[in-house]
């Protein structure tokens, strides 16, 4: 942990008002509908729980666990499911909650993987998508903050599974 260099890219304060920004839209969107709120772990399970506790309209969670298989900040590009979901979407409303989005790759498996279970409606909310570096195409719903190249730590993101429970989000320096 002493040897990871990092910066601070967005501090905690600003999280905050971009999660609360994000609900806001995401409420008003699925006014008078309840949503289905399924999460990637690990990733996403910090922005998931304020995210989800600044929505005004109700909703249920569920989670997911996807890796693509690699070390360090290189993914193998292959999306393996490790956990599904257990709970039926068949003709509602789903919101998939991820950390980032790279390549696209886990989130167009993760949108086909469920969209062959009949929910009425998959949108995806990202809190940061690093666009530059997609491999296939693949547009979030929602977004919190679109960043350049650069490994992201902290807010729930990890490097070698260090460095998730940092408050503020950090890129890391080489
Ligand atoms: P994708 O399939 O390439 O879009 O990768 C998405 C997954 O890779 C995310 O769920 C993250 O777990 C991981 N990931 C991609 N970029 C970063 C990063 O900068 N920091 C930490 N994890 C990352
Ligand atoms: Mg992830």
């Amino acid at each position: 942990m002493e040897s990871l260099q990092k910066e601070v890219l967005y501090p905690k304060e600003l999280i905050e008002k971009r999660v609360k920004e994000l609900a806001a839209d995401i409420s008003r969107d699925y006014q008078g509908r309840e949503l289905i709120v399924i999460g990637i772990l690990k990733g996403a399970f910090i922005f998931m729980a304020d995210l989800i506790r600044c929505l005004s309209i109700p909703c249920q969670v569920d989670f997911v666990r996807l890796a693509s298989y690699g070390s360090g900040a290189t993914s193998s590009g292959k999306v393996v499911m490790t956990k599904d979901i257990e709970t039926s979407i068949k003709d509602r409303e789903v919101l998939i909650v991820e950390d980032i989005v790279d390549s696209g790759l886990t989130l167009t498996f993760l949108v086909n993987w469920l969209q062959e279970r009949n929910p009425r409606s998959i949108k995806v909310c990202a809190f940061l998508d690093k666009r530059a570096r997609r491999k296939v195409d693949f547009e979030a719903d929602y977004v919190g903050f679109t960043v350049d190249d650069g490994f992201i730590v902290g807010y729930g993101l990890d490097f070698n599974e260090k460095a998730r429970f940092l408050p503020d989000i950090c890129v890391i320096r080489e």
